[in-house]
C-alpha cells in the first residue's frame, strides 16, 4: 500500500471513535434527549426488585468491587440478611432499601389466612432483619415503614397487602433516588471550582438507591462544570474508599486521588484540601453524626486546619429519638477483617482486636449538614426538629 494511503487509513482508524461519539451526540441533540451521565449509562442498579410479587432482590455484590462487577439475586430473607451483614449491600440508605425489600422476600410466600397471623409474619421478618447491622438508622426507619403499611392494611385481602408492601419497598428505593438528587443540588454550591475535596468511606451511588449523598454533592458540582480534585481515603479495614469511591468517581470522570487514611493530616497541611464531605449512618437530634470509623478523626483535623467539614444525608438518616451521639449503637466488626482482610493474614494469630465500624463526630465540628431539605447550619437542634421532623412525618 502506498505511504499516503497508509497514513489516510491510520488517520481514519484513529478518528473512528471520535466520529462515533460525535454521531451519538448529534442524534441525542436532534431528538432533544438529555445525554445521560456516564454512571447512569454504564452502571447496573446498586439494588432493585426483579419481577412482580413473586420476584426477588437483585444487587451488585460490593465485596467483589472493583475487580468484578457481579450481580447477585437474593431470593430468601436469609440471603438478604447475609448480604447486609457481609456488606454486599452497604451504606445507610442502601441498607434501608434492602431491609424494605427483605421484608417482602420474607412474606411473599406466606400462607397466612388471616390478617393477625400475616401481620405477625411481617413483624417476624422485620425483627430478624433488624439484627443484621445496628448503626445505620435507615434500616430501622425502613422496617418501621413496612410495619406501618401492614398495620394500615387490615381491611385488605392478604394478596393485596403483599402488593402494598412491595409497592412500599419500591417507593423507598425511588424516593431515595430523588432525595439524593436534592442533596446534590443543595450541596453543590458549597464547593467552588478548583477546590480539593476529601471524602471518607463510600457515600456514593453504591451506598444509596442512586447518586449518593456526599458523592452527590461532588457529582453535582462536577456536572455544573466545577473542576474538583477529590481525595478519597482508602477507609480501613474494608477499603470502601479505595474499592468503591475511587471506582465510582473514576466512572463519572471526576479527578480522584486515593490516599491512605493516615495521610489525611499531611494532605491537609500541604493545603490540598478546601472542604471535607462525608455521609452519615445516623444523626442524633442534636446534630452529632455517626459515620464510618475515622470520620471523627477527620473532623478534628479539619478544624485544626480551618477546613469546612460537611455531612450529607437524607432525612431518613436522622434519628430524632436519640438526643445525642452518646446513644448511637456502634457496630463492632469481627477481628478477621483487620487481621486477615481480603484473605491474607497481616497480624499474628491470637492477637486481641477491637474493631468499631463507626465513630461519632460531635456537632460542634460540623460546619453544615446537607440534606434533601436544604443545608442546615449550627445550632442544629431546633432546625433538625423543625425541618427534619416535618420531613419524617
Ligand atoms: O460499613 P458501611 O460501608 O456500610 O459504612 C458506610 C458509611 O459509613 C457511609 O459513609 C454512610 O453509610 C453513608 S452512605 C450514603
Amino acid at each position: 500500500m502506498p505511504t499516503k494511503a497508509k497514513i489516510q487509513l491510520m488517520f481514519l482508524v484513529l478518528l473512528q471513535p471520535l466520529l462515533e461519539i460525535f454521531r451519538i451526540e448529534v442524534l441525542y441533540n436532534l431528538f432533544q434527549i438529555k445525554i445521560p451521565k456516564l454512571r447512569e449509562r454504564t452502571m447496573p442498579a446498586t439494588i432493585e426488585w426483579a419481577g412482580g410479587i413473586g420476584g426477588h432482590v437483585r444487587m451488585i455484590d460490593q465485596t467483589k468491587l472493583p475487580t468484578e462487577l457481579e450481580i447477585i439475586d437474593c431470593k430468601t430473607i436469609e440471603e438478604i440478611w447475609d448480604a447486609i451483614k457481609q456488606l454486599k449491600v452497604r451504606g445507610a440508605p442502601a441498607i434501608g432499601i434492602a431491609a424494605g425489600m427483605g421484608v417482602v422476600v420474607g412474606i411473599k410466600d406466606s400462607a397466612a389466612q388471616d390478617f393477625e397471623s400475616f401481620e405477625k409474619e411481617v413483624h417476624q421478618a422485620s425483627d430478624y432483619l433488624a439484627t443484621s447491622r445496628p448503626t445505620a438508622v435507615n434500616l430501622f426507619w425502613a422496617l418501621e415503614r413496612m410495619k406501618r403499611v401492614a398495620a394500615a392494611s387490615s381491611e385488605l385481602q392478604i394478596p393485596e397487602i403483599k402488593e402494598r408492601l412491595l409497592k412500599e419497598a419500591i417507593d423507598i428505593l425511588e424516593e431515595d433516588k430523588r432525595l439524593c438528587r436534592r442533596i446534590g443540588e443543595a450541596g453543590a454550591a458549597l464547593l467552588a471550582d478548583g477546590q480539593g475535596v476529601l471524602t471518607h468511606c463510600n457515600a456514593g451511588g453504591l451506598a444509596t438507591g442512586e447518586y449518593g449523598t456526599a458523592l452527590a454533592v461532588i457529582f453535582m458540582a462536577h456536572e455544573q462544570g466545577k473542576k474538583l480534585k477529590v481525595y478519597a481515603d482508602e477507609t480501613r479495614p474494608l477499603l470502601q474508599g479505595a474499592r468503591l469511591t475511587s471506582w465510582e468517581l473514576m466512572q463519572a470522570g471526576v479527578d480522584c486521588t486515593l490516599i491512605c487514611d493516615s495521610a489525611a493530616a499531611e494532605v491537609m497541611k500541604e493545603g490540598r484540601v478546601q472542604a471535607v464531605v462525608v455521609g452519615a449512618d445516623r444523626i442524633a437530634a442534636n446534630g452529632d453524626v455517626a459515620n464510618k470509623i475515622g470520620t471523627y478523626m477527620l473532623s478534628i483535623l479539619a478544624k485544626e486546619h480551618d477546613i469546612p467539614f460537611y455531612v450529607a444525608a437524607p432525612h431518613s438518616t436522622f434519628d430524632l429519638n436519640i438526643a445525642s451521639g452518646d446513644d448511637i449503637p456502634i457496630e463492632e466488626r469481627p477481628s478477621e477483617e483487620i487481621t486477615e482482610g481480603f484473605g491474607r493474614r497481616t497480624a499474628p494469630e491470637g492477637v486481641k482486636t477491637y474493631s468499631p465500624a463507626f465513630d461519632v463526630t460531635p456537632a460542634k465540628y460540623i460546619k453544615a449538614i446537607i440534606t434533601d431539605r436544604g443545608v442546615l447550619y449550627p445550632p442544629y437542634e431546633e432546625k433538625i426538629r423543625r425541618v427534619i421532623g416535618a420531613a419524617q412525618e
